[in-house]
């Protein structure tokens, strides 16, 4: 199958949303409309795809420039409607056309779930019977502000009408246009040429195109299979139902794939993430980015996951996870924060409000509570106490820590880097380690005790009087 090009209309600036954000940058499971809308556009292999903007351009052509380095950014004018739209794609990308063969596809940046398997039944279809051009529709309860099929006494498509020009018995209409559509190359050139603004938006509906062009050919439509998957996001009410409904699928093909869901309502699972078998996901959470849960690992409850490795029987409750990896029966949480660069061995642990950062734990060493560890490489089967800091940043460089094996750091310690403290070491508590220290050592560091007797603290009443110069004297 070839496609001479795909248009892909993304100048609107989506009033709806009510958003300094243009609306084909909002994003559901993790990736914008635009993104998502492209990926399925390029499955076609299109010979060329033209990305129309307009509002925000700058930011919109750079997302574009990200997602599809070969697209060809097309700049509508100051003429509003996705007729006008395709106009201008057409000013741009019109020669190339000429020279290609395939019908172009054009569609609407604003619908999320469109994948390739729909586009590639639409222009099957229209192939298959020879059209003109060929409009994808679907059948809504709630058809309000789509543009309506209307179809003639033999069930033809006519024409469409918007939702701002349709009279009452045309609002009646269920069957809706999806905005995406395939035309042959001839037919939106000529189709387009003509269009006019005679319509309650005063713009150049693309929609007016369809009915042109009756003039050279036969016009039909494809319904298609899933019409979740063709529906529009003008508002955040639509956004958040088609987000949710999405994400329903996307947890129950993973209970089909032998994971075990708790609550699918409050469990958020992007498109990217890898579950195995007998993967345990507990309520309130989100796995998101490149996430992968090896086996038996038990995410949960209230859990973020972000491009995490969770390896097998590892449990992450109540916690925090960003680019790091977890080892097998490692045990992290509750309420434990790994921010990026962390990679704990197996049988680790990070307990309750320890926060990581760029450390390494090695096999079997514990970090259960209270604690900073950043930049850090700490041995095997080491233990460190309670509210135990690492002074990584001394106001210009991150500087490391390395602790050995069979460590014993008693609670409460400091250590300023750059420290090394080799293996078999003990620590007393509320030592600051600022110096490296050997094998096999006990160490720990003076703060001295001092006791007034018989203090009676002042209250606010006999507070001393005068500046701060006074009372020192
Ligand atoms: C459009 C269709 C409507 C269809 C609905 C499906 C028209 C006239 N109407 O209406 O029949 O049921 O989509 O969701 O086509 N855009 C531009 N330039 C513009 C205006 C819009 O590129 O000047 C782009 C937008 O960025 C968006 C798409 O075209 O991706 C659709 O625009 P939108 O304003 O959402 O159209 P609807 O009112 O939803
Ligand atoms: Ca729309």
């Amino acid at each position: 199958m070839t496609v001479a090009a795909a248009i892909v209309l993304a100048a609107g600036e989506g009033t709806r949303m009510k958003s300094s954000v243009p609306k084909v940058l909002h994003t559901l499971g993790g990736k914008t409309l635009l993104h998502r809308v492209l990926d399925s556009v390029e499955g076609l292999n299109p010979g060329c795809l033209a990305v129309v903007v307009h509002f925000e351009r700058n930011r919109v052509a750079q997302a574009v420039e990200q997602y599809s380095p070969n697209a060809v950014i097309v700049d509508q004018d100051e003429i509003p409607g996705t007729g006008r739209a395709v106009q201008c794609a057409l000013a741009q990308i019109g020669d190339r056309l000429k020279s290609s063969t395939g019908p172009v596809v054009v569609t609407a940046s604003d619908m999320p779930l469109l994948d390739t398997e729909t586009l590639t039944s639409l222009i099957e279809e229209h192939q298959r019977s020879g059209n003109a051009a060929t409009v994808l529709t679907t059948t809504l309860d709630n058809p309000f502000g789509y543009g309506r099929i209307i179809r003639d006494e033999q069930g033809h498509v006519q024409r469409i009408v918007e939702q701002k020009d349709a009279n009452t018995a045309e609002q009646e209409v269920k069957e809706v246009n999806t905005s995406v559509y395939v035309f042959e190359p001839a037919v939106l050139m000529k189709a387009t040429a003509g269009l006019d603004a005679d319509n309650a938006q005063q713009e150049f509906y693309l929609t007016d195109a369809l009915e042109m062009a009756h003039e050279f050919g036969f016009v039909g439509a494809y319904a298609a299979p899933d019409s979740l998957l063709v529906e529009g996001v003008n508002d955040r009410v639509q956004l958040a139902h088609l987000a949710k409904s999405h994400n329903r699928r996307v947890c129950e093909a993973w209970m089909r794939e032998g994971v075990t869901i708790l609550d699918p309502e409050t469990t958020w699972i992007e498109d990217d993430v890898r579950l195995s078998r007998d993967v345990e996901v507990l309520p309130g959470s989100f796995l998101q980015g490149k996430t992968v849960v090896e086996e038996g690992a038990v995410v949960g409850p209230y859990t973020t996951l972000i491009d995490a490795q969770i390896d097998e029987g590892a449990h992450v409750e109540r916690s925090r996870v960003q680019e790091s990896h977890i080892g097998s029966r490692a045990n992290i949480g509750p309420w434990t924060y790994l921010r990026p660069g962390n990679v704990l061995a197996e049988d680790t642990k990070a307990g309750a409000f320890v926060e990581m950062k760029k450390a390494h734990i090695d096999h079997g060493t514990k970090v259960p509570h209270l604690s900073y560890v950043g930049d850090a490489h700490i041995a095997e089967n080491s233990n460190i106490g309670g509210g135990t800091i690492t002074a990584n940043y001394d106001g210009v460089h991150k500087n490391h820590t390395e602790i050995g094996a069979g460590v014993h750091v008693g609670a409460g310690n400091m250590f300023v880097a750059p420290v090394t403290v080799g293996s078999g070491v003990t620590t007393g508590a509320g030592s600051v380690i600022r110096h490296d220290v050997e094998d096999n050592s006990m160490v720990y560091s003076e703060n001295s005790q001092h006791e007034v007797e018989n203090w009676t603290p002042h209250t606010a009443d006999d507070a001393p009087q005068g500046t701060a110069d006074s009372q020192r004297k």
